[in-house]
């Protein structure tokens, strides 16, 4: 029986560090209002230069330079965003010509936001299991600071940019033990981006992500409780069974909420939060690459992913790296 196993991680974040002593000075809010209400010190911003692509090539060159693997071997390419490069073609093809690999599929998840990561794993792992391709590079990568309005501070001191990829490889051992995704649009005003090119005279709050924070952070804690359910059962496994969770980086609350119910002590949670925001698609492979590199999560270890955004979409992971 074929799986996916994860052979390389990598990350990359923008210089420019905005605190919440920052955003103090540009928006009615306090430090301490935010870390109390989501956990956020801090969070990158990227350049004028730097986009949803630059940050995917630094995130997957150094996936492939962990994995040591040559970009040549490269099965499929899936692009998780938000913030694409362009409408079309895909942040994924653009890679693709920088990497100079011509051939393989290579596609972006643009609307799935904050779950994309997770579905983009779940493509992934089926072509891999089927035998159909070896190796994928499966990329989150965000610029939410371009779609955030600065002037709406229950939106603005939320997000952060960055680029987090994971590099899945064929073997015959568990590695990618399940996955499992759903959707409900009857929730699709939670949390929105209108498209303005359709729109010759948008109006501002048309131009920005809209969000009902308060339903959004119910919705996500009851989903994603009965989530971990199905994925243990799926696996028949206990909760005891799990070593890390590798939460969607969103809010401090929904996280700790989330370890309560995995019976998970904090230190045992990857987290990233506190100094990057919410990165929507990049956030869980930023908390996944950075818990691997520092040596926290280890072979062999078992991972509960799970993520959840707008659509509302949501899903979850379960790994034996
Ligand atoms: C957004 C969120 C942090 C707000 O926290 P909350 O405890 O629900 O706070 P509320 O919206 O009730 O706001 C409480 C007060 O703080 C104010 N407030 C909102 N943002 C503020 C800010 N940045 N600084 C200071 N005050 C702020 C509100 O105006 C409100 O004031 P009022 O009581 O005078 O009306 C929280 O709801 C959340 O994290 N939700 C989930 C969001 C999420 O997961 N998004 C990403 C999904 S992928």
């Amino acid at each position: 029986m074929k799986y996916s196993q994860i052979i390389g991680t990598g990350g990359y974040l923008p210089e420019k560090i905005l605190t919440n002593f920052d955003l103090e000075k540009i928006m009615d809010t306090s430090h301490q209002w935010i870390v109390e209400r989501t956990g956020i010190h801090q969070r990158h911003i990227a350049a004028a230069n730097e986009t949803a692509l630059t940050m995917a090539e630094q995130a997957a060159r150094a996936a492939l330079s962990t994995a040591n693997i040559s970009p040549a071997d490269i099965g499929m390419i899936i692009i998780a965003t938000t913030t694409p490069e362009k409408i079309f073609p895909s942040t994924a093809c653009l890679l693709q010509q920088r990497l100079g690999i011509a051939g393989c599929p290579a596609f972006d998840l643009n609307s799935i936001a904050c779950a994309g990561f997770v579905y983009a794993l779940s493509i992934a792992d089926q072509f891999i299991r089927q035998g159909a391709i070896n190796n994928a590079l499966v990329i989150g990568s965000e610029v939410m600071s371009r779609i955030v309005d600065w002037n709406d501070r229950t939106t603005a001191v939320l997000f952060g940019d960055g680029a987090g990829a994971v590099l899945l490889s064929s073997t015959e051992k568990p590695g990618i033990l399940s996955t499992h995704l759903h959707a409900d649009g009857t929730h699709k005003d939670v949390l929105f981006l209108d498209n303005t090119m359709r729109k010759p005279t948008a109006l501002d709050t048309e131009l920005y992500m809209q969000m009902n924070g308060k339903q959004l952070f119910k919705l996500s804690v009851n989903i994603l409780g009965q989530l971990f359910d199905e994925t243990l059962a799926a696996n028949h496994l206990q909760k005891s069974d799990i070593d890390w969770l590798v939460p969607h980086q969103a809010n401090i609350r929904i996280i700790e909420a989330m370890a309560k119910k995995l019976d998970l002590p904090m230190d045992r949670v990857a987290i990233t939060l506190n100094e990057q925001g919410n990165t929507s698609a990049a956030s869980i492979p930023l908390a996944l690459d950075k818990a691997i590199r520092d040596q926290r999560i280890k072979r062999g270890d078992t991972l509960m992913l799970e993520g959840f955004g707008g659509g509302l979409a949501w899903g979850s992971a379960l790994i034996k790296y």
